[in-house]
């Protein structure tokens, strides 16, 4: 496995809309692994391709852990959407493209969604809590939205204009 560069806003490829897998065979599963360790390692809980510069489909989240190792993650390829609830939550949200801010964003608060996983199987789950605010950030990635597209234009100016800054004075160290 291998740590990928995340990109930041803003940078374009950040508002590409990425492409649907054709196929889960081994080239996306080394994708997907090292996607993985890159999220593990920022530390997230929620990463998409687009995020590593690659316009696939796919996204990685681990927003429960287990008791035993403390992960749990879970690949999603080609995630739909198909139902989601009347009821809205509202989290303090934050991403690994927008390092050290964060916002709150409303979003329905149970979904449900079509995926494929690691080894092709299709699946269709009910999300809640954490795990359903996640992947809708998420596969909002993959449609080239970050959550700060949810906030005025003035907030999110701002915030871009100190990512940009920082992201900056960092590479001069
Ligand atoms: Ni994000």
């Amino acid at each position: 496995m291998a740590k990928l560069p995340i990109i930041n806003v803003p940078d374009p490829m950040l508002k590409t809309l990425s492409d649907p897998v054709g196929q889960v065979d081994d080239d996306l599963r080394r994708l997907m692994d090292n996607m993985l360790e890159t999220m593990y390692d920022a530390p997230g809980i929620g990463l998409a391709a687009i995020q590593v510069a690659v316009p696939k489909r796919v996204i990685v989240l681990d927003t429960e852990g287990d008791e035993e190792t403390g992960r749990k993650p879970v690949f999603l390829v080609n995630p739909e959407i198909t139902w989601e609830s009347e009821e809205f939550s509202v989290y303090n949200e934050g991403c690994l493209s927008v390092p050290e801010h964060y916002a709150e964003v409303e979003r329905p608060a149970t979904v449900k969604v079509k995926y494929f996983d690691y080894h092709g199987q299709q699946h269709e789950e009910l999300m809640e809590g954490l795990q359903a605010t996640c992947v809708q950030h998420e596969i909002d990635h993959l449609n080239g939205v970050v959550f700060i597209d949810y906030l005025s234009k003035l907030k999110r100016n701002m915030i871009i204009k100190k990512v940009r800054k920082a992201t900056k004075d960092a590479m001069i160290l």
